[in-house]
């Protein structure tokens, strides 16, 4: 298997005595799904390992590391396109839907990598682009060989444009000489849209996700979900009151409202009959990946849940670093949700900057890494962010991104894909020649072998939170409560279960801050995210040191 380290590395400072046995204590029978309790994990497959020296990840790279992610704790692991691609957009630009780029190895490659992930008992889920195809994709060829080729209508074609924009800069629609007819794109224009209102593009499509149902996948990540249907008139959108005024000029896309382009009404049809094809097969789970307002986003779980199973919730992410942000971004996400909708949380993903960069800092990524994995739901964690990976310096001329290509280097998505630093070794351990974007200069200190070798690392820190996480049900599957605090930039809340409880307190100051825990005489210290910190807590009044989080066990 060749794992670089086992889980014996690991150090486990939360396991007292006294908290392995409340947590025994606590452990109830297990009805829930594996995408409520576990925890999923962002690989994207180009920058975590690569095995056959051509400076690009593979899927025999992921099986090398699932020893890896398996001690880590995880319970699925999320893999970002692997299919036949052109690479424009890095595989979101799908050539093929049921096959393996050659880049990152083939279908027996596939088949081993879903058999190795169960033997551990881990998930494996695929993203799936439902919303476009590459202009290099069979049907695309079909469709724009003539007005009357039978998968003309798979495509959204018009004689004059609209005003939409596309997300990466310029106008959504390109001119096709051949036919003399506009195609629709809101990526890059050799990302041509499908169109969801015909019932044969649909029928295919299903069979794409049957394909790999019946390989043995868990679930899917979907796609710019929220887009698959546009208006039926393909009206315009309004301008955006709130664009950005120093936005580049061709960033036509911010400079309107989504008000025609995303989550129409009619989508949730579409999306019920995508549910339909996973509820064919057992305990499969559709994740979505959505950008709209609470109202508009809260509507895809479905009337009674017979939508998506998790919604990908990314406000946090955008959230500033400020405790009442956070909290108040989670009372309204806890109140938004319907009984029957489980919630869920991600802090990082392949589209936004590193996680540690955009909140500030080392000190700032333990703290958030103990908000997501303490809060109700599911968090989603990206690669690298275990181990505190910052945004990588790439040079102009090293700009892979379509996205940082034509709406400039600050907009460039490279900084979050730079290579998994494994170890100190030339390339980090993760290639033995020159990568496809460069390694982020602190990889000498900043990598997965010396994090593994030091109990107070960030490694350590997410993995000792992992298995809390799992092993304590007032954590992976209790209610949540925020606690009003007088301490100032305190976030602190409860999570409970079956008679048993925990307390997070969070500080996100700069400064030490005094807590005061209303209703309970003390608390324990199970976990912090100041190394080795275990005493027992006056909730009268504790400090909290800049930037910690810790989770106790109150008594009254
Ligand atoms: C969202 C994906 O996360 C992003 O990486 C991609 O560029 C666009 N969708 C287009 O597929």
């Amino acid at each position: 298997m060749g794992a670089v380290f086992n889980r014996a590395h690991f150090v486990f400072t939360h396991s007292t005595n006294e908290s392995r046995k409340l947590t025994f204590m606590q452990k109830p029978k297990n009805t829930n799904h594996w995408w409520q309790n576990g925890v999923v994990y962002q690989v994207y497959p180009r920058s975590f390992k690569d095995t056959n020296h051509d400076g690009i990840g593979d899927l025999n790279g992921v099986i090398e590391k699932l020893d890896y992610l398996q001690a880590l704790g995880v319970q699925a692991i999320w893999l970002s396109p692997f299919y036949p691609s052109p690479m424009v957009d890095f595989g979101y630009d799908v050539a093929d839907y049921c096959n393996v780029d050659p880049i990152f190895g083939n279908l027996d490659d596939f088949d081993h990598l879903v058999s190795e992930t169960h033997q551990r008992g881990l998930k494996i889920i695929i993203d799936w682009v439902p919303n476009h195809t590459s202009d290099q994709h069979p049907w695309f060829i079909e469709s724009r060989s003539s007005r009357v080729n039978p998968k003309r209508d798979w495509y959204i074609w018009r004689d004059q444009p609209n005003n939409w924009g596309s997300v990466f800069g310029g106008p959504a629609w390109t001119f096709d000489r051949q036919s003399g007819q506009y195609y629709l794109h809101q990526f890059v224009s050799e990302q041509p849209e499908l169109n969801w209102r015909n019932p044969e593009l649909r029928a295919a499509m299903y069979e794409t996700l049957r394909f790999w149902l019946r390989r043995g996948v868990d679930g899917f990540r979907m796609d710019v979900i929220g887009m698959i249907l546009k208006d039926e008139e393909l009206r315009d959108n309004p301008p955006n009151p709130d664009a950005d005024p120093n936005a580049p000029a061709n960033d036509l896309f911010g400079r309107l409202l989504a008000t025609y382009n995303m989550d129409q009404d009619d989508v949730h049809k579409f999306i019920r009959e995508i549910r339909g094809v996973l509820d064919e097969f057992d305990d499969r789970c559709g994740i979505g990946e959505l950008w709209g307002e609470l109202p508009r986003w809260v509507r895809y779980y479905g009337k009674d849940g017979d939508e998506l199973h998790l919604p990908f919730n990314f406000r946090l992410m955008w959230e500033p670093w400020q405790a009442d942000a956070m909290r108040r971004s989670v009372d309204a996400l806890e109140a938004a949700l319907p009984s029957f909708a489980w919630p869920n949380y991600v802090l990082g993903n392949h589209d936004q900057p590193r996680l540690a960069t955009r909140f500030g800092g080392q000190a700032q990524a333990r703290l958030a890494a103990m908000m997501l994995l303490t809060l109700r739901g599911t968090p989603t964690l990206y690669y690298g962010d275990e181990i505190g990976m910052e945004n990588g310096l790439i040079p102009p001329e090293k700009i892979q991104d379509p996205q940082g290509k034509n709406l400039g280097a600050e907009r460039t998505r490279d900084v979050a894909r730079t290579p998994m630093q494994w170890d100190d070794d030339p390339f980090a351990g993760f290639s033995t020649v020159e990568p496809w974007l460069p390694i982020s200069v602190d990889f000498q200190e900043r990598n997965v072998r010396a994090q593994a070798a030091d109990p107070a690392s960030l490694l350590n820190l997410y993995q000792q939170l992992l298995h809390l996480r799992s092993e304590t049900p007032a954590l992976h599957g209790g209610s949540y409560a925020a606690i009003a605090v007088s301490a100032e930039n305190c976030f602190v809340y409860r999570r409970q279960a079956q008679g048993a409880e925990c307390i997070v307190a969070l500080n996100f100051s700069a400064e030490s801050r005094q807590v005061c825990i209303p209703g309970y005489q003390c608390g324990k210290i199970i976990l912090s995210t100041t190394p080795g910190r275990q005493e027992t807590v006056n909730f009268e009044g504790f400090s909290l040191r800049p930037y910690e989080g810790i989770i106790l066990i109150p008594s009254k």
